[in-house]
């Protein structure tokens, strides 16, 4: 699970979907607004100072603070086993980003294949060097990383092309949305159009996995910093607008010498709800959806262990699991 999904987790640390207590003691904030200090007058003629912000890549703090790809392949697994009874194998990784969660789920297992898409080349490309290349020839050769558009990546073409694929067919036995990406559609009817393009992907007892978070925090235009041994995450809720939903919010990241990398990551979401998003799966032809609420610590901390519920609680920020089953996948859980 993210490690500190975007909506910081911290916000609340109702929200966080596993970890990240593990902030580091004592380093500096970091919470300058930016400029790199120290460039006095007297030697404006000197050479620019290298700050952290510069020398840094936004990839690696973006998994550093966000992702938690090990603990999310776990939950994929399991979840998966319990509702259908069998094994996942082939995964659509879709918003891929670096692919990190693919990369990990080949890697765990020689039988297992995975399908990463992205539209963006640069982050693919970065998933290329530092996670596809970094996996062993045969592991590697169970990936396919594709750039173009979860709304029409044949996905099916790609995961049939790979070394002794589960399925001749390239269904996908599992399919996740994680980070709230999906919150790219705008509209109903842009929305299930992605989602009848993840049910097509996927086997007959196929799951789509997703997350979503809200709460009355949610709505709450306001920064969260999260502090890490050599940065500050801040996860950014800029703006939101109740008449179309429309929800701005950043990542920034900045340093102990009073440098910040800001907007590295921009967002342009609709903030959807947990029964619209239920309703609209159905809608595209899933037979049932379960939800997954996250349980509590003994210290009433957020566990990062995730069980199936039928009512939530009313907390000003959570984050769930939604499970959508493919017809065949009900084994009534
Ligand atoms: C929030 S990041 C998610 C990264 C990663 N999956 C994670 O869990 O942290 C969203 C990603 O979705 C990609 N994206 C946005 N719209 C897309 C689309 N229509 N099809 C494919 N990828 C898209 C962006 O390029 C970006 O890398």
């Amino acid at each position: 699970m993210a490690k500190k999904k975007h909506q910081a987790k911290g916000q609340s640390q109702g929200k966080s979907k596993g970890q990240p207590k593990g902030k580091s003691k004592g380093q500096p904030k970091g919470k300058s607004k930016g400029k790199p200090k120290g460039k006095s007058r007297d030697n404006a003629a000197a050479k620019p100072r290298v700050t952290m912000a510069d020398l840094a890549d936004r990839h690696e703090l973006y998994e550093a603070s966000v992702q938690s790809v090990e603990h999310e392949i776990e939950f994929l697994a399991s979840s998966f086993k319990a509702l259908t009874g069998r094994k996942a194998l082939a995964l659509r990784e879709d918003f891929c980003g670096t692919a990190a969660a693919a990369c990990a789920w080949v890697r765990r297992g020689r039988e297992r294949s995975a399908v990463a898409v992205d539209i963006d080349h640069e982050v693919l490309g970065w998933g290329r060097a530092h996670h596809a290349a970094r996996l062993k020839p045969k592991a590697r050769d169970r990936l396919a990383l594709v750039e173009g558009d979860v709304r029409t990546a044949d996905t099916r073409a790609s995961l049939a092309g790979l070394p002794g694929a589960s399925n001749a067919d390239g269904a996908a036995d599992i399919a996740v949305a994680f980070n709230f990406s999906w919150w790219t559609f705008k509209t109903r009817a842009e929305l299930v159009d992605y989602f009848r393009a993840v049910y097509a992907a996927l086997a007959e007892d196929g799951v789509f996995m997703l997350d979503i978070y809200g709460g009355a925090d949610a709505y709450v235009e306001q920064e969260e910093e999260t502090e890490y041994s050599l940065f500050t995450y801040v996860w950014d809720q800029h703006s939101f607008d109740p008449v179309s939903a429309r929800y701005r919010c950043y990542i920034h990241f900045r340093f102990p010498d009073g440098s910040e990398m800001p907007r590295a990551f921009s967002y342009d979401w609709r903030l959807w709800t947990l029964p619209e998003l239920q309703e609209l799966l159905l809608e595209a032809g899933f037979a049932r959806t379960v939800v997954y609420w996250q349980g509590e610590d003994e210290d009433g901390e957020p566990s990062g262990d995730f069980a199936p519920v039928e009512q939530g609680e009313n907390d000003p920020a959570w984050i769930v699991y939604v499970a959508a089953l493919k017809p065949g996948a009900s084994r009534g859980q």
